[in-house]
């Protein structure tokens, strides 16, 4: 294994921000990762760099996780049972899953970031979550080195939420991840509006995996920046959930206020709205901004440092606070 030094990450985050590890390893087998962590007891684990901004060097030796691989381990007449390691790139296993008539996970197309941190953050877009069909994960154990598996329940997800964001938080590297996935009978998920229409724009009367797949390119592609072009991290906070007596006192103040229900006492409120009407869609601040299309997106234009993308991302939180009475929380992991 190449150990590199001083090593720029522009790369190797989606926000593109420059900030250098003291040292740099790419893994490509699990007896890698081994031989690092024997070796190494103070490590950065970095997967597909999607989900974070670096707001400083990593005084560490980073270790990005690049195991590579897709599986059937299991299949039936309805199901199958793939498994891909947690270097593989997430839309590229998508597409392949849809290739292969595999279906479950179109709806989650295009979404940046590798396999391997799926599960972190239970990711989710257009009315389904990596939780809906995710079966199993294994996961190297920092400490004693062992391979762990995790059934699904075992991961309590939750809207960007699991048990490697919380109890366990760096304590686990996530080397691969099943999914229980449909071989017929599809059940594709088009109730999320913005896919009716796009199908509707499009005539497609009996949907496909792959019909359902473009339809979520074409919209992501219309809101959301492509990381190539104009670094981000996707949304950069949470949606807030809060109990229904905050969200109707808010409402008495901000009646075109929209709001989805989670449960009998708490509702989520779309964050991109409090911050457009907080005035700060489409705004650039040096070159930190907010994206004009989806105001939930901070973007770097080019040469912001992570510190001033936060300098703004507090500046929003504060702003939406005094206006609405509702804390924002950030979704991107803050380093
Ligand atoms: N809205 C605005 N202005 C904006 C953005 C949104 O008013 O600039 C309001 C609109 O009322 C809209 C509502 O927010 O109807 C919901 O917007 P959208 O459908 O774009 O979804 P979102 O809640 O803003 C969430 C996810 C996205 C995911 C989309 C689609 C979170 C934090 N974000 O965004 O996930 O793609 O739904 O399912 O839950 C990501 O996590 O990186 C991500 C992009």
């Amino acid at each position: 294994m190449n150990i590199q030094t001083n090593f720029s990450l522009k790369n190797y985050n989606t926000f593109g921000i420059d900030a250098k590890a003291k040292q740099f390893v790419s893994a490509s087998s699990i007896d890698e990762l081994k031989e690092v962590l024997t070796a190494n007891n103070d490590i950065f684990i970095l997967g597909g760099g999607s989900n974070m901004l670096l707001t400083q060097d990593i005084e560490k030796l980073v270790v990005h996780v690049n195991l590579k691989g897709r599986d059937i381990v299991e299949e039936n007449d309805d199901f199958v049972i793939v498994k891909a390691q947690a270097g593989e790139n997430w839309h590229e296993f998508v597409l392949w899953c849809i290739d292969q008539n595999f279906g479950g996970i179109e709806n989650l197309s295009l979404i940046p970031g590798n396999v391997g941190t799926t599960p972190i953050q239970n990711i989710g877009a257009y009315g389904v979550e990596i939780k809906d069909t995710m079966y199993s994960c294994e996961a190297l154990n920092l400490k004693t080195l062992e391979i762990k598996t995790f059934t699904n329940e075992q991961c309590k997800f939750e809207y960007r939420e699991s048990i490697f964001k919380n109890e366990l938080k760096n304590q686990f590297i996530i080397t691969s991840v099943c999914f229980k996935l449909t071989k017929k009978n599809h059940k594709v998920s088009t109730t999320y509006g913005a896919i009716e229409t796009e199908l509707q724009q499009q005539n497609v009367q009996n949907p496909t995996l792959k019909d359902v797949s473009n339809a979520v390119i074409a919209i992501r592609q219309s809101k959301l920046p492509n990381p190539k072009e104009l670094g981000n991290s996707g949304s950069f906070f949470k949606n807030p959930i809060i109990t229904k007596e905050a969200y109707e006192k808010a409402k008495a103040l901000h009646p075109e206020m929209p709001h989805y229900a989670v449960s009998q006492t708490e509702v989520k409120v779309p964050a991109g709205w409090l911050i457009e009407q907080a005035g700060f869609k489409g705004k650039r601040f040096g070159d930190a901004g907010v994206h004009k299309n989806q105001a939930l997106v901070l973007v770097n234009y080019g040469t912001a440092t992570g510190k001033e993308i936060v300098g703004l991302a507090k500046n929003i939180q504060q702003t939406v606070l005094d206006r609405f009475g509702i804390a924002i929380e950030a979704e991107v992991n803050i380093i």
